[in-house]
């Protein structure tokens, strides 16, 4: 039996202040809509509780979605990696980067790349990364179960939240998945947009989703991860060797909004009974605002 635990756009709060200078760009909207609204939703004291009631489940690993930040401040990069160390050292936890992790252009190794060792491949650990899609897709390994990590962030213009794949990523993606295929590898794809067409508005969604899901189809995974919306979300796409569940989870922080809004985590356990490999999933979370962390469902997900 193998445990992984999900958890998404944590947006963690408190927001550094920005000084004017970081302030004289994109950054100045953002800072603004955090002011107005988004201080409000993504809640420290709700988080710490996702992460502690999580904690206690005592995951084999845990998989963190993106968005860590808000506006990429250079000290948005440094708390994120403290509050990545507090979940676990790189052998426990796995991170890929969101679209606000990406929000302007900037310097990889002053950014997202300050988390480069929770986003290293197991065979790769001598790779010299200067680019943000460098070293994407990352493979690592936990018996015959294989994570495999995206790296969909990109700068993108004020009020789009738009991701790419970039880097031949799609190409290296579909290699991947063969070669583990035919291992009979449990693949876990963790990516921060939806990965399929039309789960995202257009001005947020994934550039090239339908090759993506093409891909996804045709080279099969056994569970797909992914965050961005916000929102809890289950769909299964039909692949050719099998159904591929692909399942998106509510923001880590988010103190508001109904049901499928607040924060949660999901719990996959998963083992291999000889014959197939089987999938169970644990969501644990809020049930109201304000309410305590507690079991909100358990599904089967394959087997
Ligand atoms: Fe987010």
């Amino acid at each position: 039996m193998f445990t992984l635990a999900h958890l998404s756009d944590p947006h963690l709060a408190p927001l550094p202040t920005p000084g004017p200078a970081e302030l004289a760009n994109k950054r100045i909207l953002g800072y603004l809509n955090w002011q107005r609204s988004r201080k409000a939703i993504h809640v420290r004291s709700v988080l710490d509780a996702i992460v502690e009631d999580m904690l206690g489940k005592s995951p084999d690993h845990i998989a963190v979605g993106g968005d860590l930040t808000n506006l990429a401040l250079p000290r948005e990069f440094l708390n994120a990696l403290a509050w990545l160390n507090s979940l676990g050292g790189p052998e426990r936890v796995s991170v890929v980067p969101g679209n606000h992790d990406a929000y302007l252009h900037a310097e990889w190794k002053f950014a997202a790349g300050l988390w480069d060792t929770y986003m290293r491949s197991h065979a790769g650990r001598n790779q010299k990364r200067t680019a943000s899609t460098d070293g994407f897709p990352y493979v690592r390994h936990f018996g015959r179960v294989s994570l495999i990590g995206l790296n969909t962030g990109i700068p993108t213009p004020p009020f789009f939240a738009s991701g790419r794949l970039g880097g031949g990523q799609l190409e290296l993606l579909g290699k991947i998945l063969a070669d583990l295929g035919e291992k009979k590898h449990f693949r876990i794809v963790l990516i921060h947009h939806p990965p399929l067409p039309g789960l995202a508005p257009w001005r947020k969604a994934l550039r090239g989703a339908r090759a993506l899901q093409e891909l996804l189809a045709a080279r099969g995974a056994e569970l797909v991860l992914y965050g961005h919306n916000h929102t809890q979300a289950i769909n299964i796409l039909s692949g050719a060797a099998g159904p591929v569940p692909v399942i998106g989870v509510p923001s880590a922080s988010s103190s508001r909004g109904g049901a499928d809004h607040l924060a949660r985590y999901n719990l996959f356990a998963i083992r291999h009974d000889g014959n197939r490999w089987r999938c169970k999933m644990t969501g644990r979370g809020l049930r109201n605002a304000g309410g305590p962390v507690t079991q909100l469902e358990q599904r089967r997900i394959t087997g």
